[in-house]
């Protein structure tokens, strides 16, 4: 039996040093297999007087049980080892720098957006923004567009089922900015708008800026001045400018707003409808009905707005000749503009 004491220490010392799986597995066979070298050591009690065969067989099973035991505690480490080391060789080094790379660019209608913001920002103006989605109250009956009024025919708005739409311009945002009560103010609010409309000028989904100062004493000159200061700062040449006596529910005088066109300068070509000249917004004076909508005294107050198409000005500015290459994602035509 004193043999069997060196022998149970042997085994544990091997199962020790086993380093992986089939080591481990190696040394059970060994062992405990059916050849192993304890189990032999059972099948010796034979030899034993009867008397002493109960003991010793106890203790033989219990040097068993124990090197069982040793090797499935060996073998659960080195299987969660395994697991580990599978985890670390599979994590990504996301310091490493990526294949192919390409730089991208921006959006000519986002870069054309970013300037205009600038160009207003450096003026004093806020930048604000609105919902997507309206309600018929900001986007027609607070800007004096009652439901029957036939300025809504001019609108080809997406109706939701239960009334809501998607907003036909950026005007509603004026109601909203107005209706919190902050006055004076001088803000502009670019954003996505949607009509049913597509042609090379016109497309459902496109972009405009509205823009809306008020305060004591404001008047169409200050208008006038603001749009050919800024024009001339976002084109960087002499584009000519011209106002043209409009309609707008919203606006008491209103007039649109027309660019020499930047295709054929002036002479006429299919991009301007041989006319010389592209709209790129509508303006006027703050109409009183709006200014009651919103809340706002319009004895103390007057103001003007503006709603400028940005991807006209894009066109223009960019030389782009048909507005729906703007939505077509086509990269030949994206990367030829690069970071802002
Ligand atoms: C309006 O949307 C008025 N809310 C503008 C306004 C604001 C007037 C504040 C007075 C005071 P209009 O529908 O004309 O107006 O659109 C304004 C500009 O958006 C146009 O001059 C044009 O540059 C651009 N635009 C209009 N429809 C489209 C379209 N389908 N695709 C691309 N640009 C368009
Ligand atoms: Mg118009």
């Amino acid at each position: 039996m004193r043999d069997l004491a060196t022998l149970t220490r042997q085994a544990l010392d091997e199962v020790a040093a086993s380093a992986t799986l089939a080591a481990l597995e190696e040394v059970r066979i060994r062992w405990l297999g059916k050849k192993g070298l304890l189990t032999d050591y059972l099948k010796s009690l034979g030899e034993l007087p009867a008397a002493d065969r109960p003991i010793a067989g106890a203790q033989i099973n219990a040097a068993k049980t124990q090197v069982q035991s040793a090797i499935g505690v060996a073998q659960d480490a080195l299987e969660s080892a395994s697991i580990e080391a599978k985890l670390v060789a599979g994590r990504i080094d996301v310091t490493l720098s990526g294949r192919g790379e390409a730089r991208g660019s921006v959006h000519p209608v986002t870069r054309a957006r970013l300037r205009i913001e600038r160009i207003f920002r450096h003026s004093g103006f806020e930048v604000a923004a609105g919902p997507e989605i309206e309600d018929d109250f900001h986007n027609f009956k607070a800007l004096n567009i009652p439901a029957d009024h036939p300025a809504r025919a001019m609108h080809d708005t997406f109706y939701f089922p239960d009334g809501r739409l998607l907003r036909t311009h950026t005007s509603p945002v004026q109601i909203r900015e107005l209706k919190k009560g902050r006055l004076p103010l001088a803000m502009i609010m670019p954003g996505r708008v949607y009509r049913c409309d597509y042609d090379m000028t016109h497309s459902p989904m496109f972009h405009q800026v509205e823009g809306l100062v008020v305060d004591e004493n404001v008047s169409f000159a200050n208008l006038k001045a603001t749009l050919e200061g800024f024009l001339r700062a976002f084109f960087e040449r002499d584009l000519k400018m011209r106002l043209r006596p409009s309609y707008f529910p919203f606006t008491e005088p209103s007039a649109e707003v027309d660019m020499s066109c930047a295709f054929c300068d002036g002479a006429g070509c299919r991009v301007c409808k041989h006319t010389g000249w592209l709209e790129i917004a509508g303006c006027g004076m703050v109409h009183p009905h709006v200014f009651a909508a919103a809340g706002v005294d319009g004895e103390r107050y007057t103001g003007y707005a503006f709603g400028m198409g940005i991807e006209r000005l894009a066109m223009l500015r960019y030389g782009v000749s048909d507005l729906r290459l703007f939505f077509e994602s086509d990269l030949r035509f994206l990367k030829q503009f690069g970071a802002v």
